[in-house]
């Protein structure tokens, strides 16, 4: 839970201030993700991960969904009553007796009960008028209370509710014993003043009920909806890690920290962990995170075009929203035929080579010239100012060491990730997805056994990767 002054505005009027934690549902609406299916093992590792970052509450679970997801939500409430995790653990139900029942006997420390409550949902799904809902949905709440836990109500659909029944609900919810209720954006459909009038307009007419943020990122609005309605008053914001859940996922735990911090001064979990997490959770579901994601992805903090690199060699400011070294992450930047004179500078005075301006300009007018090569490596550049110069300035020759690494990856990844991040690696000059007992052979070229070596490590390293296997080619036939 934090608690800050905004020093910049994501909507307007700017609040004056913001009190928010964060309830992490990886385990629950992160396990709704198409093709996702944790282990009770690996949601024990995570929801332990999740505790110790600081998250303040974790979704663990819908126990009547099915045995294993039963047993995890048993494990992790025996985690906090062993005084193992220190956040609060929450069961998901129905607004159902039988799944009430399955929830609270697990003694979480607080039961979710949902119901749908919009027009169409309660149309369509439930089949009840909305007196006929009032009164399942208050029956529910006062049910769990009955059996000693918290209760928070989740008013699914709410954004396209009508938002003087969703105040009914909102009444109706907090007389029957619910402390909190979830203003649910179920398919993502709100705008962020629409998110905040609906918690501001809650807020004023049931004082004393803590409202939770639930938002879908089907329009991809989720985080900016979450922080409206932080501004607008709700002290939860749900979050899965890497933004998992139904469809499209809803608000990405990495994304609420960092706008956190860059928005308010303060991040309710630990950002410097961030990415532990991120790669845990990418092996476990087998998703993994595209280049471009905000500050997780592999191009989060790496720069391409000349003038864009120009200024972050003067200032990383100049085009960095946040520091990457807040979430253990280094800046970097490519050479293309976007680079201009600056970064070219920069980047041989790193490989310690130094050229007189002409110099320069013609080796940059040689890279722009590769104009098709997706970047240039260091090893290209040196041979390109060598070409230039008339200059040695790479280590000589290496004849070349070509060997096969073959390679097994996880179960639940999908291989044609690994593979794609294989041909990133310097090196590599083919990568195969085979049938048999390996998943992928990489074919590599280096130039002494140190290269060799780097380059295994790297292959090793890729997410996915469980074991490799190399072997080196002593003599090739051709045709
Ligand atoms: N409260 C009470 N009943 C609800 C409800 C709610 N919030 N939401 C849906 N229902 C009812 C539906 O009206 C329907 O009942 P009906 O069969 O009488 O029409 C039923 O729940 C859903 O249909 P179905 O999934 O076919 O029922 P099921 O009994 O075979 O399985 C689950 C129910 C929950 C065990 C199963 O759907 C499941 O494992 N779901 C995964 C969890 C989930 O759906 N979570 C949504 C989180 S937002
Ligand atoms: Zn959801």
């Amino acid at each position: 839970m934090i608690e800050a002054e905004p020093r910049m505005c994501v909507t307007s009027p700017c609040p004056e201030r913001v009190r928010f934690g964060v309830l992490d549902s990886t385990l629950r609406e992160g396990e709704q993700t198409p093709g996702v299916v944790f282990t009770v093992d690996q949601k024990i590792e995570i929801a332990r991960m999740l505790d110790s970052i600081g998250v303040d509450m974790i979704e663990a679970g819908h126990p009547t969904v099915a045995p294993d997801v039963r047993e995890a939500v048993r494990r992790i409430v025996g985690l906090k009553r062993e005084g193992v995790i220190r956040a609060e653990v929450v069961a998901h139900s129905r607004a159902l007796r039988r799944d009430i029942e399955d929830a609270a006997e697990l003694e979480p420390d607080r039961v979710a009960i949902f119901y749908g409550v919009s027009d169409l949902h309660l149309r369509y799904k439930h089949r009840v008028t909305r007196e006929e809902a009032l009164s399942i949905i208050g029956e529910a709440v006062e049910y769990a209370r009955q059996h000693g836990v918290r209760v928070r109500f989740t008013a699914e659909d709410a954004t396209r509710a009508d938002l003087g029944f969703l105040v009914e609900v909102a009444k109706t919810v907090y007389e029957a014993g619910a402390d909190r209720l979830s203003i649910a954006d179920t398919v993502g459909a709100a705008t962020p003043p629409v998110m905040r009038r609906i918690v501001e307009t809650i807020r004023a007419s049931v004082p004393g009920l803590e409202l939770d943020a639930h938002c879908h990122n089907d329009l991809g609005l989720a985080l900016a909806n979450s922080l409206a309605a932080v501004e607008g008053g709700a002290s939860i914001v749900h979050v899965t890690v890497n933004g998992l859940g139904e469809r499209t996922g809803i608000t990405w735990l990495q994304q609420l920290a960092a706008a956190s911090h860059v928005f308010y001064g303060k991040s309710p979990v630990n950002l410097a962990d961030l990415m532990k997490l991120t790669s845990m959770v990418e092996r476990y579901s087998g998703v993994m995170v595209p280049p471009n994601a905000p500050l997780v992805g592999d191009n989060a903090f790496t720069h391409k075009a000349g003038v864009h690199v120009a200024g972050v060699l003067s200032n990383p400011q100049t085009y960095e929203v946040i520091p990457p070294s807040l979430l253990g992450r280094t800046r970097s930047y490519t050479i293309d035929k976007y680079t201009g004179r600056k970064a070219l500078k920069a980047r041989l005075e790193e490989l310690g080579v130094k050229l007189s301006d002409d110099e320069l300009i013609k080796v940059l007018m040689e890279v722009k010239k590769a104009s098709t090569a997706r970047w240039i490596s260091d090893e290209d550049l040196l041979d390109i100012v060598e070409r230039v110069t008339g200059r040695r300035v790479k280590l000589q020759p290496s004849k070349g060491i070509e060997a096969l690494v073959l390679v097994r990856c996880e179960p639940n990844i999908y291989t044609a990730s690994v593979a794609r991040r294989l041909t990133l690696i310097p090196c590599v000059t083919e990568v195969m997805e085979v049938t048999g007992d390996r998943d992928i052979v990489v074919r590599l070229t280096a130039n002494n056994p140190v290269e060799l070596n780097e380059t295994i490590e790297a292959v090793r390293r890729v997410k996915g990767v469980t074991d490799t296997y190399t072997i080196l080619v002593l003599r090739k036939l051709e045709r």
